[in-house]
């Protein structure tokens, strides 16, 4: 079969790479894509998300499954447009959705079936903020509602600080309407930890634990990323696992089915872990980047099969490699995240690869020459080994494969 991938960053180069080693897959096109994404897929960078040249797309290219890595892809409601011709595809509603594009809707999702979280209040002004704020203390978080990417989250330890963040959101309006509304919510100190559950809406299984490091910098300081690493399986106490599985994971599901959210794709929990008990900070409808680019490698089977069998509803069964790790190590432009530079010369090997050791392209640009910086995180270097260790040292090793001015790694993932 033919298969169709949304998206263009280092978790679709993963989901293309999975696809393109199923025997049962012929050919897997990504939209956008990007040039490094080739050969494994034919990239259609020059068609727009358009009804109207989809739906040529899927008669011309004779798609078979559509596999949506995005958040921002979901939340339009791509997904149920490709429904709506009768392909399947690997990815939740837009209605659900919501879980991850509204926090307050999350909230209540969450309430509604007696899922462990912060307690919140919504607030609408910096008014409203300094009114609620006497019952939370500091640290304190203030989460815009919407879509920020992954920006949205302040974590305040004085009220000057939050009346700063609460100006930023309301006054001058940095998110535009994603910061319309937002939640004033009590701080939870642990350990984060991400959570992938595939799932048809009734049924789950739950993917081996991964983590991700979301600071800049070592030692987890600096401004927050959309990840500059993660490694996977990430092994935790059996005690912890049902307990997640218990408290989080299963009602999710009731929940799902309580308010009629239709969901074939892959759940996302963030959790924070306190005293061996985890609380959900955030639910995502979709993979995680860069969580994918180490869960894809450790399945002992057939991706395109997997996400085939979740689209059209059924759940078929997983098994995962033995004795087998991934990491990634990001490899970000000078300026990432607040302002990137882009346009930069990469230097050296960028097609250096085995199975064990390869580059994602998640913010590369190729021109006549060569590949050149075009976005703020640009390559990933994965690992992949019997043990976490090895895999660590083969995604570091591949690092050192490239370098430009200004590039940026964190040299501690995995600690
Ligand atoms: N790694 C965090 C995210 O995908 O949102």
């Amino acid at each position: 079969m033919n298969v169709l991938v949304l998206g263009k960053g280092g978790r679709e180069q993963a989901l293309v790479r999975a696809l393109a080693q199923s025997p049962n897959v012929q050919q897997v096109f990504a939209l956008p894509g990007r040039a490094g994404f080739e050969p494994q897929a034919v990239c259609l960078t020059d068609q727009a998300l358009e009804k109207d040249s989809l739906k040529e797309i899927i008669k011309t290219k004779n798609i078979k499954l559509v596999v949506i890595g995005p958040e921002k892809e979901l939340v339009e409601g791509w997904s149920d447009f490709f429904r709506s011709l009768n392909i399947p595809v690997f990815g939740p509603s837009r209605e659900a959705s919501q879980l991850e594009s509204s926090k307050l809707f999350a909230k209540h999702f969450m309430s509604s079936v007696d899922i462990p979280t912060s307690g919140f209040k919504e607030v609408h002004s910096v008014e409203s903020v300094l009114n609620a704020s006497p019952r939370f203390g500091f640290p304190v978080v203030l989460k815009a509602d919407g879509l920020a990417a992954g920006k949205g989250v302040f974590i305040c330890h004085n009220k000057k600080e939050l009346e700063e963040s609460a100006k930023l959101l309301f006054e001058k309006k940095i998110f535009g309407s994603a910061g319309e509304k937002a939640l004033l919510e009590v701080f939870q100190k642990g350990e984060e930890l991400s959570v992938f559950v595939l799932t048809n809406g009734s049924n789950y299984k739950i993917l081996p634990f991964a983590r991700d490091y979301k600071k800049l910098k070592d030692n987890n300081i600096g401004p927050n990323t959309g990840g500059m690493g993660a490694f996977a399986p990430h092994n935790i106490s059996e005690n912890l696992q049902k307990n997640i599985e218990t408290t989080v994971v299963q009602p999710s599901i009731e929940g799902l089915k309580k308010h009629n959210l239709f969901y074939h794709g892959v759940l996302y929990i963030g959790l924070m872990i306190v005293d061996q008990k985890p609380f959900v900070l955030e639910y995502n409808v979709r993979f995680g980047d860069p969580e994918a680019q180490v869960l894809l490698p450790l399945l002992e089977g057939d991706w395109a099969e997997v996400f085939l069998s979740v689209a059209q509803g059924k759940l078929s069964d997983l098994s995962w490699k033995k004795n087998t790790f991934a990491s990634c190590v990001i490899l970000a432009a000078e300026g990432y995240p607040s302002k990137p530079v882009t346009g930069v010369p990469i230097q050296g090997n960028i097609g250096f690869e085995s199975s064990h050791f390869y580059f994602l392209h998640a913010g590369t640009k190729k021109t006549n020459t060569e590949y050149v910086t075009d976005g703020g995180r640009v390559l990933n270097a994965i690992g992949v080994g019997n043990s976490k260790e090895e895999s660590i040292q083969r995604a570091y090793k591949q690092a050192t494969q490239v370098s430009w001015p200004g590039m940026q790694m964190r040299p501690d993932i995995g600690n």
